[in-house]
């Protein structure tokens, strides 16, 4: 079956190690397409989405192979610019091969990536700045074709930091001739990896980690061994759990540097957070206190891939609060499966009004996309009595093994 069961209402107790970052690595994979040769990839997380890419580059004429959590990518061969409307419709990162394909071939031709049920998530800010790079996009039905001789270097300024456009301009501009200057690039630590990636590559780049990119084009980029950091929204999800459930929990390679609002939440509620080189600890030995009032943001924001998780934690909290999602215009679909639950949560518009409950009850209930997935996931570990969530499968396009890793925090779940 593709559900995860779960026998909530337990202090969770222990440690556990946090993956490699679905969202560092995408990029990165696609990335490797601007390098004729092998990269070696460790700290990959074993993920649906990184299959996915790995199926995408091995269509593209580049072989993959793995050992253990490193990938090994060769796209000296790489020989096609087109990829099936399915293989990037079926996930929304396929995206990023766009630009980088255009690095390497000149051309691409897919299909748009289609939204989710998060959000409509279209693509205008990544073709406008790519346009803007010389880039021509002829558009037929569901399908476009993207052609650059050679890409030009221009002053490219986001019209909202859009994470996926950063990296499509970032893969576009690494190769081209001329400088690109990109004004309100995202800053996400997603971004940072991925220009320490093309930088060790030998790309020329400035002001890595902030909102202003200059990207000098050089002439090619040579092989590369690159470790993916961890994924600090894994590690905030587990943190959300301990948060909900109560407990004392280790999280190993947890990048506090990367969650200073998620850790300053944290504490506001009444967790005593402890951090170190190794990782993060959280202890939380009474009932939290309700937070008034959060809302989602670019970098270094609150994540937006932390909300729903968060939302677990608001609604068991003592007290109201309001949490606001001002990224994606559709991300609080698990609202519903948490009432089930006994939560008591209100929708008006982008903001959930949150009275926060004593328990949560254990119930049947469904994954609808990764986030709101692994937020039923952090409902389960509180709530009372046993807790059945299906669809898994769209909780492993993120969580190499949310079962493991939750077992080792003393949790009482297994795969259905
Ligand atoms: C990345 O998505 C992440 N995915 C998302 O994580 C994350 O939620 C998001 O960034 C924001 O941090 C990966 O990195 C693979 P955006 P992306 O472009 O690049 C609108 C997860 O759970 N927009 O910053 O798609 C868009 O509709 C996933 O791991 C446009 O309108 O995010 C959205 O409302 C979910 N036009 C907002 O901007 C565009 O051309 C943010 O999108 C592009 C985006």
């Amino acid at each position: 079956m593709d559900s995860i069961h779960i026998y909530g209402g337990n202090l969770l107790r222990g440690e556990t190690r946090i993956q490699g970052s679905k969202n560092a690595v995408l990029p990165i994979l696609a990335a490797t397409l601007l390098i004729k040769g092998s990269c070696v990839i460790k700290n990959c997380p074993r993920i649906a989405d990184v299959y996915h890419m790995q199926n995408l580059l091995q269509g593209l004429g580049c072989p993959v192979s793995w050992a253990g959590n490193t990938i090994t990518v060769n796209t000296a061969q790489a020989n096609d610019n087109r990829m099936s409307g399915e293989s990037v419709t079926r996930m929304r990162s396929s995206v990023m091969l766009l630009g980088a394909m255009l690095g390497r071939m000149g051309e691409a031709v897919m299909s748009y990536p289609g939204g989710c049920v998060i959000g409509k998530r279209p693509i205008d800010i990544h073709l406008t700045a790519l346009r803007k790079m010389g880039v021509e996009i002829v558009e037929e039905d569901q399908m476009f074709t993207a052609h650059a001789p050679r890409l030009q270097g221009a002053e490219v300024k986001l019209p909202f930091p859009s994470v996926g456009a950063t990296e499509n301009v970032i893969l576009a501009a690494v190769l081209a001739e001329g400088t690109t200057i990109l004004e309100n690039a995202a800053k996400e630590p997603e971004i940072v990896a991925l220009c320490e990636f093309l930088t060790e590559a030998g790309a020329d780049m400035e002001g890595i980690g902030s909102g202003r990119l200059v990207i000098r084009g050089v002439e090619g980029l040579h092989e590369v061994k690159y470790t993916v950091p961890a994924d600090r929204i894994v590690a905030g999800t587990y943190m959300a759990a301990a948060m909900a459930a109560g407990g004392s929990i280790f999280l190993e390679q947890a990048p506090a540097d990367q969650l200073g609002a998620v850790l300053e939440a944290a504490e506001k509620m009444g967790c005593c957070v402890t951090i170190n080189k190794e990782g993060i600890g959280i202890d939380v030995l009474r009932r939290l206190k309700a937070l008034p009032y959060l809302k989602t943001e670019v970098y270094d924001g609150f994540p937006t891939d932390l909300q729903s998780p968060m939302m677990v934690v608001m609604a068991l909290a003592e007290g109201q609060g309001i949490l606001e999602e001002n990224i994606f215009e559709n991300r609080f679909r698990v609202v519903g499966d948490l009432g089930k639950m006994g939560a008591d949560i209100e929708i008006v518009k982008n903001k959930a009004y949150i009275k926060g409950v004593e328990t949560l009850t254990g119930t049947v209930v469904e994954a609808e996309e990764l986030r709101g997935g692994a937020a039923l996931a952090v409902a389960g570990m509180a709530a009372v009595g046993r807790t059945v969530i299906k669809n898994r499968h769209f909780i492993e396009r993120g969580y190499e093994n949310i079962c493991r890793d939750l077992r080792e925090l003393g949790a009482d779940i297994s795969i259905g």
